[in-house]
């Protein structure tokens, strides 16, 4: 039975070139809450894609020699392109979009034209400063030491004929938006740079069509001019659905979206140019934006464009993929900016996927072996040291729900382990080796077992959305069946059978030599 429709997007990547873990990042997070929320019982749209026109791929196919089409086609469904990277990552989208799919072109045009017929946009004259890489356009007063002022690269002047959209008519609307639905906008933080950059100065009109350059949708009233990369990409989360196209019917099922990931350097586009378009045309708007943090090397973004990327078909090879998912989302919060470090990375799987979780699956199934050779008596003897574990336990779902919920998945997957860490300090507490020894207390020793895999089995059930692949192997070996493994079965403490039977698997996560690694890593680079 489902418990109503979950929709949620990533921004769809510019395929310019390898996509690095800075970009997995909104991806990863939007996995999470995908499968999250399917565990949960809703019926989810998860949606991915690209966004493959304008001048920076045009020019980058050019510099390559090739057509812009072959130049995206390599990048996005060619070996070791974009889709392969989801599919290493462990991304279960269902549903991929590509902006130069014929049904979204078809579609652009109609929304292009729809937005013209109703007055939102207008033909006048552009001049100004364009930058690139940002696909972004620029005044003069709001450039930087005449530099791009996201990016701080270098900017082109032009002049030419184009399209306006009315921008300028939304600022009161918008801001009567944040002030009505404070969550339309996540975390609070990106709602007062809105204001304070763009929404107290007033909107400017957008330039929304370019006629100097050809790789993009042609607006189909007025050859040579060609829709504005932001306009084309921000309605594929529509479009998608079906808006405006025969392609899909799913429209009426998912709009208006739950929850647009986003990074922050894009918020602009999707917390007020997105919005205004969609009242312009009479749409209902997404429930939620969340503008996440960036990942940094050093202080400074990491980018396609720097260079200074850090390769997920490295990483995740090396440490396994859900270690890379557990890390992404437990090292940082999620709205704020993070440091990328080898170090942080492997001390993090060290300490809590080695030795935390990693060594209390292994232990535990060691012991169960050991002492009832796989098998629990069903005999039980409570002990002093129980009720702490159960009740820390049985309280989790709730803490950990009321943090997914909020997407604050740094603070759920804290909670998680705070379940881990305690149930090896109960092994210490009630010493099982000692237990074993006493004839009559197998029945204790029993308990003790089955409590721990019991903590280990709400844990893995809470670690799924994150580590589905590490989740699916613990389950494995405390002999946890497909009715252990759901939300429901962590409201009660006691799910798995009380003579369950146990398997020994590979070590989840092997313990990294830090400077060894290290120093193969830098090797690499
Ligand atoms: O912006 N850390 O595409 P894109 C975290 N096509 N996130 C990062 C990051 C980093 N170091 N670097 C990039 C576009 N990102 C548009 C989107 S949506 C209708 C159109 C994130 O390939 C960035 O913030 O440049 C953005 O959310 C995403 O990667 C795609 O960036
Ligand atoms: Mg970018």
């Amino acid at each position: 039975m489902s418990k109503g429709t979950f929709y949620i997007t990533t921004p769809i990547y510019y395929p310019s070139d390898k996509l690095h873990i800075g970009n997995a990042y909104s991806t990863v997070a939007a996995d999470t809450a995908a499968r999250y929320k399917r565990m949960r019982g809703y019926d989810v749209m998860f949606l991915t894609g690209t966004d493959e026109h304008g001048m920076k791929i045009e020019g980058k196919a050019k510099d390559a020699g090739v057509t812009p089409k072959e130049f995206v086609d390599n990048i996005v469904t060619g070996a070791g392109g974009i889709i392969d990277l989801w599919k290493l990552m462990n991304i279960s989208y269902d549903r991929f979009i590509r902006t130069t799919d014929d049904y979204h072109e078809a579609a652009i045009q109609r929304i292009f034209k729809e937005l013209y017929d109703r007055g939102a946009i207008y033909k006048g004259a552009y001049k100004g400063h364009y930058c690139t890489p940002c696909e972004s356009f620029w005044t003069e007063t709001q450039l930087v030491d005449g530099k791009c002022p996201d990016c701080g690269r270098e900017v082109k002047y032009a002049e030419e004929e184009a399209y306006f959209f009315k921008l300028s008519e939304y600022t009161d609307k918008i801001i009567k938006l944040y002030e009505e639905q404070p969550e339309f906008l996540e975390p609070k933080s990106r709602m007062n740079e809105m204001m304070n950059n763009f929404l107290k100065p007033g909107l400017d009109d957008l330039c929304v069509s370019r006629t100097t350059f050809t790789w993009g949708v042609p607006v189909d009233f007025d050859p040579g001019h060609v829709v504005y990369v932001w306009v084309d990409a921000l309605f594929n989360y529509m479009t998608a659905l079906g808006y405006q196209n025969d392609k899909y019917a799913d429209l009426e099922k998912f709009w208006p979206c739950d929850a647009h990931f986003v990074g922050k350097d894009i918020v602009r586009f999707h917390a007020i140019i997105w919005p205004a378009m969609l009242m312009a045309l009479d749409l209902p708007l997404p429930k939620k934006v969340f503008g996440h943090g960036w990942l940094l090397i050093g202080g400074g973004k990491m980018s396609k464009s720097k260079g200074n990327i850090v390769d997920p078909t490295i990483l995740a090879p090396r440490y396994g993929v859900d270690a890379l998912r557990y890390f992404l989302l437990r090292e940082f919060p999620f709205g704020s900016d993070g440091d990328f470090t080898n170090e942080l990375l492997i001390n993090r799987i060290n300490t809590d996927l080695a030795n935390d979780l990693g060594n209390l699956v292994s232990r535990t199934v060691a012991m169960a072996i050991k002492y009832f050779d796989g098998k629990l008596p069903t005999e039980r003897e409570v002990g002093d040291n129980d009720a702490e574990l159960v009740s820390l336990a049985s309280a989790l779902p709730e803490l950990y729900e009321s943090h997914m919920e909020r997407h604050a998945f740094q603070s759920a997957l804290t909670e998680v382990f705070r379940l881990s860490s305690r149930a090896n300090k109960y092994i210490d507490e009630t010493a099982p080796w000692s237990l074993a020894k006493d004839e009559t207390k197998r029945a204790r020793l029993a308990t003790v077992l089955y409590n721990l895999l019991e903590a280990i089995r709400v844990s893995a059930v809470l670690l799924s959305p994150v580590m589905p692949e590490s989740a699916e192997k613990i389950f494995t070996q405390i002999g946890a069946d497909g009715d252990a493994r759901t939300w429901d079965s962590v409201l009660s403490f006691g799910a798995l059978a009380p003579d369950v039977a146990v398997a020994k698997g590979d070590t989840l996560f092997p313990r990294i030599n830090a400077e060894k690694e290290l120093a193969a890593l830098t090797g690499d680079n």
